[in-house]
């Protein structure tokens, strides 16, 4: 049973502000209570770097760490030297990105992807067009975002060397059919580049039975600290790939002439020191989540969204843009009213939603608008929230947003 009462008791944030309705989870999540003392712990008793040092505070300092590796490797079901630390997903698709230029793409190679991406997930590969010379092609997706394996089929040749997707859309929420899309790679001696970040917070993200190549996402939208995220790689591909810094604790040996022979993966991606309390923060966020259980998250998210999608399907001033996506947020816009104003009076009722482009700056090509209100949901939310907002979205006028300015 799904006690979000019971979870709610968790986060401090709802304690701290108990009448808001935080519904801008896209973005970032509350952090639970064994995070926020998973950080606190280190700051108070555990702070030492790691990797570095033989005193025991160092020691158990990288026990810490390299046993938050452990626990996302359990989390999305890969071996621990899969796992490389990163800042975020962005962080981790610039260095998927800039990784593979040299080793596994030329020019004229294709990158397909979809219009529906984040930034992060489109715009390395566009330097990667200009810098050398590869072409980046969309495979098309339907209104709500949904991309259809035989679009895919179709666009798929023989100069594609990826397929670089998220695995539930941003803006829209849609699911894409990740296992069959790695499959069409793979069967074109193509990798698959997953942009985890809307999917692994929110569904069970298992890489070896999805057949996932390279996957990204961040900690801070699976309740986890900021400046956090995980590099995915399959271990060949991660030995492959170049490291796109260079620093201490990556190399293994270098000279006066220049040769540097880097450490083996994962190491080779954490030049530097380490946001080492941050790693630890996301281990238990991810032992968190398991702890309740990725189907239980993943069901009662859909069970919540589809009571939301519901009332929404019923306003005559809303315009919903993905009603029959399952789970992920809800896309809209009151009719006549300019997004941010409508953002701005749902705000004025004390509920937190995001509005504009959500960085997914080409999706307008598909949706018509580059302008909505994204309602996202977590595991902590409610119905009574929902009415909430809902009952704010109804009221939702060209007066009433442009009233509270006066
Ligand atoms: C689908 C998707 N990809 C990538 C990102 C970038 O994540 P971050 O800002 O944590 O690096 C986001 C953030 O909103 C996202 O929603």
């Amino acid at each position: 049973m799904f006690d979000v009462k019971k979870i709610r008791e968790d986060y401090p944030m709802f304690a701290n502000h108990p009448d808001l309705v935080y519904f801008d989870n896209g973005a970032t999540t509350f952090k639970p209570k064994p995070v926020i003392n998973a950080v606190m712990d280190f700051y108070n008793s555990g702070t030492s770097n790691v990797h570095r040092g033989d005193y025991p505070l160092s020691v158990h300092a990288d026990q810490l760490y390299d046993g938050a590796r452990v626990k996302i490797a359990k989390f999305i079901n890969c071996d621990p030297k899969e796992v490389a630390f990163t800042a975020g997903t962005t962080a981790s698709m610039n260095q998927i990105a800039y990784g593979m230029e040299h080793v596994f793409l030329k020019p004229g190679d294709v990158i397909l992807t979809t219009r529906t991406e984040h930034a992060s997930n489109l715009l390395p590969w566009y330097r990667l067009e200009k810098n050398c010379g590869i072409k980046v092609e969309y495979i098309p997706a339907d209104s709500q975002g949904r991309v259809h394996i035989e679009d895919a089929e179709n666009a798929m040749h023989d100069k594609v060397k990826a397929i670089v997707i998220a695995c539930v859309n941003n803006v829209l929420g849609a699911v894409q059919p990740i296992k069959e899309l790695a499959k069409l790679a793979h069967e074109h001696g193509a990798y698959i580049v997953v942009d985890g970040a809307q999917s692994v917070p929110h569904r069970k993200t298992d890489v070896k039975d999805l057949d996932i190549d390279f996957l990204a996402f961040s900690g801070h939208k699976m309740c986890g600290p900021g400046g956090t995220g995980v590099l995915y790689g399959k271990y060949e591909l991660l030995e492959r790939m170049d490291p796109i810094s260079l620093g201490g604790g990556m190399n293994a040996r270098f000279d006066s002439c220049g040769d540097v022979i880097l450490k083996s993966a994962p190491e080779k991606y954490e030049a530097g020191t380490p946001n080492i309390e941050g790693v630890i923060g996301l281990g238990a966020a991810a032992e968190y989540l398991m702890s309740i259980g990725m189907d239980n998250i993943h069901e009662r998210e859909k069970q919540l969204r589809g009571y939301f999608a519901e009332k929404v399907k019923q306003l005559d001033n809303i315009e919903f843009y993905n009603p029959d996506n399952e789970t992920g947020p809800v896309a809209f816009n009151a009719k006549g009213v300019f997004a941010q104003d409508a953002a701005g009076y749902l705000a004025s009722q004390g509920i937190a939603v995001r509005s504009g482009n959500h960085c997914a700056k080409i999706l307008h090509e598909i949706i018509g608008t580059d302008q909505t209100i994204r309602a996202s949901l977590y595991l902590y939310n409610t119905e009574e929230e929902v009415d909430r907002c809902v009952k704010a979205m109804s009221e939702i006028t060209l007066e009433s947003a442009i009233g509270i300015f006066f």
